[in-house]
């Protein structure tokens, strides 16, 4: 019988072994300060739950400043909320890599542009730029203008009925939209998207990837089947990757002579034509965008109407601006230039994704010696994760009331000696998202008719919101809206 004497130095073997095989990693332990944590766990102990992660990521922030080294199992992660550390990591060509927490991502997106690899990555997205250059986003103003049409309808029916949950409604919306400027306009009558499936086998990978993301050990497929987690996730994978092939096949059959030129598939199989892409990339890059798409577009709305909704005369400032525009209630089209002259929803929805940035950690990894300006240098091969989250609530960056919500924080004389990597929500630097316009104008047209014919309230206080880590930020307990007709 193994004692537990026993267990223990073979635990300190083990630990000793892995930092014999990163001894790169020693001389930062006594420059970076930060918890060493316990053989082979680290400090991960400490992030057994999604809730757990931004409250243990605040914690040692208080307690070791802006930068602090913390281990993850045998990973150490460089962690920083400083914008001089983190505009030189977004900016450096060796950290274009995303961290080891992407592996499970990888598994469902395969390599998709989000998690591929630096040269394989540098190709694709050279390749997919233009799909989202200015012309092409014009393109697709009418289907974000027709599906809000339809979204009006369906919140209409929620109308002096009560507290309602946004998000699911923002799911269906956005899901929506991405889809058809992903996979054409005809994919909105396939029966797996009417039925809500494809939403549910996104949500349940987005589910499993932050369980993975937290627990590594559920990378491996003996380890889900022993747990009882892999039948939902290997069924959700397949009916995607399936869902998109017949889809692929469909549009190859039909030939690509009526393809719509603006339509981001469309394009991809011309790529493929050409031999620029497997069909495997294409199906990789499709679940890539709607993955990337579909959640942060949706919480971006709905957290700016929840805080909207507690924050009422903000609101009503809002809403002055777009009744001025659009001074009739109902349906209306919102043009690129509507969008431009939106100059207080942009103040709101910029605060929205700063006190709760939508993607509220991001992470890489060095492929090369990294040398920061503070005169850090990162050895090859360290993981790092930028805390958005509390880059965005620094009081050392955004004043005292960096927690509460106050869109003037965006005005110009606020913002004008700020650092410019005080504010993040899309990251910046060599791989920034791809498609922050396409989010912003998306979201300023779903904001724009919402609030012009609508009124949300709530009870729920802003400081009762609790925080979790999800891939994107979610919410413990999702605040209910009623809502208000506005016939004015
Ligand atoms: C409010 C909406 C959005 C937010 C807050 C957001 C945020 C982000 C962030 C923070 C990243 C960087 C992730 C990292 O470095 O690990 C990212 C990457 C990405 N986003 Fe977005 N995003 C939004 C909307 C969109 C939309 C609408 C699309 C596509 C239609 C999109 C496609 C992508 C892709 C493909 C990447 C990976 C880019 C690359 O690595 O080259 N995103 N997004």
């Amino acid at each position: 019988m193994i004692t537990w004497q026993l267990w223990c130095t073979l635990l300190c073997v083990l630990w000793f072994y892995f930092l014999w095989t990163r001894r790169r990693y020693y001389k930062l332990i006594f420059q970076i300060p930060g918890p060493v944590g316990y053989p082979l766990v680290g400090t991960g102990y400490k992030m057994r739950h999604n809730e757990e992660v931004l409250l243990t990521f605040k914690h040692y922030l208080d307690k070791h400043g802006p930068s602090y080294l913390f281990w993850l199992g045998p990973l150490p992660y460089f962690i920083t909320t400083d914008p001089q550390l983190i505009q030189d990591i977004f900016n450096s060509p060796h950290c274009i890599n995303k961290g080891f927490v992407y592996k499970a991502l990888e598994d469902v997106a395969g390599q998709g542009l989000f998690t591929a690899k630096e040269q394989l990555w540098s190709v694709h997205r050279k390749l997919f730029n233009p799909v989202f250059a200015h012309k092409m986003l014009l393109s697709f103003i009418p289907i974000f203008n027709a599906e809000t049409a339809n979204l009006l309808k369906t919140v209409d029916k929620l109308v002096d009925c009560g507290g309602h949950n946004m998000l699911p409604v923002m799911h269906g919306f956005s899901l929506d939209i991405t889809s058809q400027t992903t996979m054409g306009s005809d994919v909105k009558y396939c029966e797996y998207i009417r039925t809500n499936k494809l939403i549910e086998a996104f949500q349940s990978l987005a589910d499993n990837v932050t369980a993975i993301g937290i627990s590594p050990w559920l990378l491996s497929k003996t380890v889900r089947i022993l747990l009882g987690k892999e039948e939902e996730y290997s069924r959700a994978k397949l009916e995607i990757k399936e869902f998109l092939e017949e889809l692929i096949d469909s549009k190859l059959a039909k030939g690509s002579e009526a393809a719509d030129k603006n339509i981001f598939v469309n394009i991809a199989i011309d790529m493929m034509n050409r031999g620029l892409l497997t069909k495997n990339e294409v199906i990789d890059e499709s679940i890539t965008i709607v993955f990337a798409a579909f959640e942060t577009t949706a919480n971006t709305i709905t957290y700016a109407l929840i805080l909207l909704a507690m924050f009422p005369e903000y609101q009503e400032k809002a809403f002055e601006e777009i009744r001025a525009l659009f001074p009739n209630t109902g349906d209306f089209e919102v043009t690129y230039g509507d969008t431009q002259n939106m100059v207080y929803l942009d103040l709101i929805i910029n605060e929205s994704m700063r006190v709760l940035s939508p993607g509220p950690l991001v992470a890489r990894q060095t492929t090369k010696e990294v040398r920061l300006s503070n005169g850090v240098v990162l050895p090859r091969g360290i993981q790092i994760a930028i805390d958005i989250f509390h880059l965005h609530r620094d009081k050392n960056l955004w004043g005292e009331n960096a927690e509460t919500f106050d869109p003037d924080h965006f005005l110009p004389h606020n913002m004008q000696d700020k650092h410019p990597y005080s504010f993040i929500p899309f990251t910046k630097g060599i791989r920034n998202c791809i498609g922050w316009r396409y989010g912003l104008i998306a979201i300023k047209v779903a904001m724009a008719k919402l609030l012009r014919n609508y009124k949300f309230s709530t009870s729920f206080k802003f400081e009762d919101l609790r925080f979790c880590e999800h891939v994107t930020l979610s919410l413990e307990t999702v605040p209910l809206l009623e809502v208000q007709r506005r016939d004015y």
